[in-house]
């Protein structure tokens, strides 16, 4: 599903610097259910299954994978099992104490300040954990925002629908990739993102490509897992790094931000998990429209 009035910030093709059109398909309340949407440039791109496939025309159904660990989201049943199984209970793992999914989603709906009107941006989405949180929050503060949650895993995204469905609320979803994020350049107001720089291959690409799609002051809210201290903790995230996911430093995360164009807020720690909180500097160097080769 996707917000009809969303449409208008999404740019697949850099080039193109119009947003896309819906031709056809199922509309409610102005959510599309399914159908088909189109560029200026004439290529389509459908909202089947829940999201709208931004990456299906560019070949490979991995298309954006870049490590083991991203292709592990691809495998069946990984989209039904990744909260249960995972999710509900992360925080208290990593943590080391009590750390409920509501408050993570409070702590993170206070970071991006959510009572801004405006469209936000959940940056590897997968079960949905977040946008569909912030998107219950958005619903009652207006009918003028609207949250997409992004992800490379088809079956992530399918799972991020349904449970959308069923919490009652429908936000956008999207098939797209992170490091070149296919919205147009200071259209949003606010960016999350629960864990995905520990899986992305170039976590700092991914950092200014949110920086150059956030208006000026466009904050930023990130959760993510820090480098261990202990012994045992270092030889599982070698292990870990294997298959592509790195770890971070409080210092790493200032700087990662700070080289993208934010101003870094603050950064806490609870046991091996950080919170960063961020706004996109007024001024950037120079906002560049991503690759168009
Ligand atoms: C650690 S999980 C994120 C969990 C989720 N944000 C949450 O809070 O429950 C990382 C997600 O990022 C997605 N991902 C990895 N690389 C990506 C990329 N380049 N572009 C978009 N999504 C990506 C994976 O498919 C996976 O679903």
């Amino acid at each position: 599903m996707f917000r009809k009035t969303s449409l208008e910030l999404v740019r697949p093709e850099p080039s193109v610097p119009a947003g896309l059109v819906f031709i056809s398909g199922v509309e409610r309340e102005g959510v599309i259910v399914r159908g088909r949407t189109r560029s200026r440039s004439g290529t389509n791109y459908e909202i089947k299954r829940g999201y709208l496939d931004l990456l299906e025309s560019r070949g490979g159904a991995s298309k954006g994978a870049s490590n083991l660990a991203n292709l592990s989201n691809f495998a069946p049943g990984a989209g039904r099992l990744y909260e249960p199984v995972w999710r509900t209970r992360s925080l208290d793992l990593l943590t080391g104490k009590r750390f409920s999914n509501e408050r993570e989603v409070d702590l993170i709906a206070e970071m991006v300040e959510l009572d801004r009107s405006g469209t936000y941006l959940d940056l590897g989405c997968s079960a949905g954990l977040y946008t569909r949180g912030l998107s219950l929050v958005l619903d009652e503060l207006s009918r003028e925002s609207d949250m997409i949650g992004i992800d490379i895993s088809p079956n992530m995204l399918r799972e991020a629908t349904s449970r959308s469905l069923a919490a009652g609320t429908t936000p956008s979803f999207a098939r797209a990739d992170t490091h070149e994020l296919p919205f147009q350049s200071s259209s949003f107001v606010g960016v999350v993102c629960g864990g995905t720089l520990n899986e992305l291959g170039d976590p700092a690409l991914a950092l200014r490509e949110c920086a150059r799609i956030l208006k000026p002051g466009g904050r930023i809210a990130i959760m993510g897992i820090l480098k261990s201290g202990t012994r045992r903790g270092v030889n599982l995230q070698r292990l870990l790094s294997v298959g592509g996911v790195r770890f971070f430093t409080g210092e790493g995360v200032e700087s990662l931000l700070e080289e993208a164009s934010f101003e870094v807020e603050s950064v806490t720690t609870h046991g091996a998990v950080f919170f960063a909180a961020a706004h996109r500097r007024y001024e950037l160097p120079e906002i560049q429209e991503p690759n168009t080769a």
